[in-house]
């Protein structure tokens, strides 16, 4: 076989056939197939898609370029929940210790932020000695002790993807659903979780701009891991604005453990809850009620072991940024309008992500939220605090928040917050 044969077949719309796929992906991995040539087919797949079975053919060849995990040596269900990313989306956080108070065992994966997203791991690694690369016996050791670790995922885990999504982020060739389906599920599935949760974004500061995209974005990736015995269920939610009142690193942490005490906003309340809920019934564990496991402490209880466990310190202080301005609302009426992508993209520009893998993150810079779409305001009251470690920041993050807002008399709806329920067959 060789790729020119298997890139003319997807250009020309063909199908890609079984044998195809197993060894393009596997020659790509060996070197034998050459960046070029993964570029032109990843173009090719962008342009004329790839139906059901060369999705599932292409998810698994990627989960056999490395180790898939195995936790069949713990004595409860595991569940994990997987979220397309978007913008103050801190949910895992308080997720993962309240699933565990609940009875479910939470071995999650995790990545970082690039570009107006954030991620998980940079959010945690604001904790003083919190540690992200842990070994798989580490990794057991922390489930063993919490219930639940938030880690990155080893280079063992789908070495295929890893490869491939560097050269689609510098080729264009993101934003392909079959590609987006196969790697995101070839890690969950490589990762060994008896159930999953997707929650699949949806709005400005997503990845997928509009329900419909993401409802098949949604169908695909349960499709895939309920083949692969995964029960798998989706979420569509909304990300046409910010989720809670805080974006960037340790901010999102401290609003997380307000929730995790049983406060915190209500929107990350209602999703933590909601997300929770359906973890625990895919994993099939039936007893106590997520919202009972964050009034009465027990949430937070796992939440300090699991932080402990991985070298961190629950009680240590969060890093603040050094400087801070507040935009105030320009006139009173009705906060119609938060843009997700626009306060994304201010608080990257304060610090808060990258724009390339290696750079580092500042833990003090994001955005607090004074109000929500929908919240009444008066002029000149505080709409945001910009928080950075450099005063030079902010001309370029007040750039990014022009047009970003709007006050005016009662507006449109807003998306509601969970959009719809995606599961197999249906
Ligand atoms: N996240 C992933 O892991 N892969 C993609 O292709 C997109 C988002």
């Amino acid at each position: 076989m060789d790729a020119i044969e298997v890139i003319v077949a997807k250009r020309d719309g063909g199908e890609l056939t079984a044998a195809q796929i197993d060894w393009v992906i596997d020659a790509y991995v060996r070197g034998e197939v050459a960046d070029e040539q993964m570029s032109a087919l990843a173009m090719a797949i962008l342009l004329n898609g790839m139906n059901r079975r060369e999705i599932a053919g292409w998810t698994q060849a990627m989960i056999r370029s490395g180790e898939r995990m195995d936790w069949s040596a713990l004595d409860r269900p595991t569940a994990d929940k997987h979220s397309t990313g978007g913008v103050g989306d801190k949910i895992t956080l308080p997720l993962a210790p309240l699933v565990a108070a609940c009875g479910a065992y939470v071995p999650q994966l995790s990545g970082r932020g690039l570009g107006h997203t954030g991620g998980t791991l940079d959010k945690l690694e604001s904790i003083p000695g919190w540690r992200a690369s842990l070994s798989n016996e580490e990794m057991l050791g922390v489930l063993r002790a919490a219930g639940a670790v938030v880690c990155a995922a080893g280079s063992g885990l789908a070495p295929a993807d890893k490869k491939l999504y560097a050269l689609r982020d510098v080729t264009g060739t993101v934003e392909s659903i079959p590609l987006i389906a196969s790697s995101i599920m070839s890690k969950k599935i490589a990762e060994g979780t008896g159930s999953l949760v997707l929650d699949v974004k949806v709005g400005s500061g997503a990845f997928m701009k509009t329900p419909e995209r993401a409802r098949e974005l949604a169908e695909t990736m349960v499709a895939l891991g309920t083949d692969a015995g995964v029960r798998t269920v989706a979420l569509l939610t909304a990300m046409d604005r910010p989720l809670g009142r805080a974006v960037g690193n340790a901010l999102e942490v401290e609003e997380s453990v307000e929730v995790l005490a049983g406060g915190g906003p209500s929107d990350v309340v209602e999703l933590t809850v909601r997300l929770a809920r359906e973890m625990l019934e895919a994993a099939g564990v039936a007893g106590k009620d997520p919202a009972d496991a964050l009034r009465d402490g027990s949430a937070m209880d796992a939440w300090r072991r699991m932080i402990a466990a991985q070298g961190g310190d629950p009680d240590g202080l969060l890093p603040r940024a050094a400087e801070s301005m507040t935009v105030e609302a320009p006139g009173s009426g009705v906060l119609v309008r938060l843009d997700a992508y626009a306060v994304g993209l201010a608080a990257w520009r304060l610090g808060a992500g990258r724009a390339r893998k290696e750079d580092p993150v500042s833990a003090g810079a994001g955005i607090t939220l004074h109000a929500k779409p929908g919240d009444l305001v008066r002029a000149g009251q505080p709409l945001l605090t910009l928080h950075a470690d450099e005063t030079g920041r902010f001309e370029r993050a007040l750039e990014a928040l022009r047009g970003g807002y709007e006050v005016g008399p009662a507006g449109g709806e807003p998306l509601p917050l969970v959009i719809d329920r995606i599961t197999a067959g249906a």
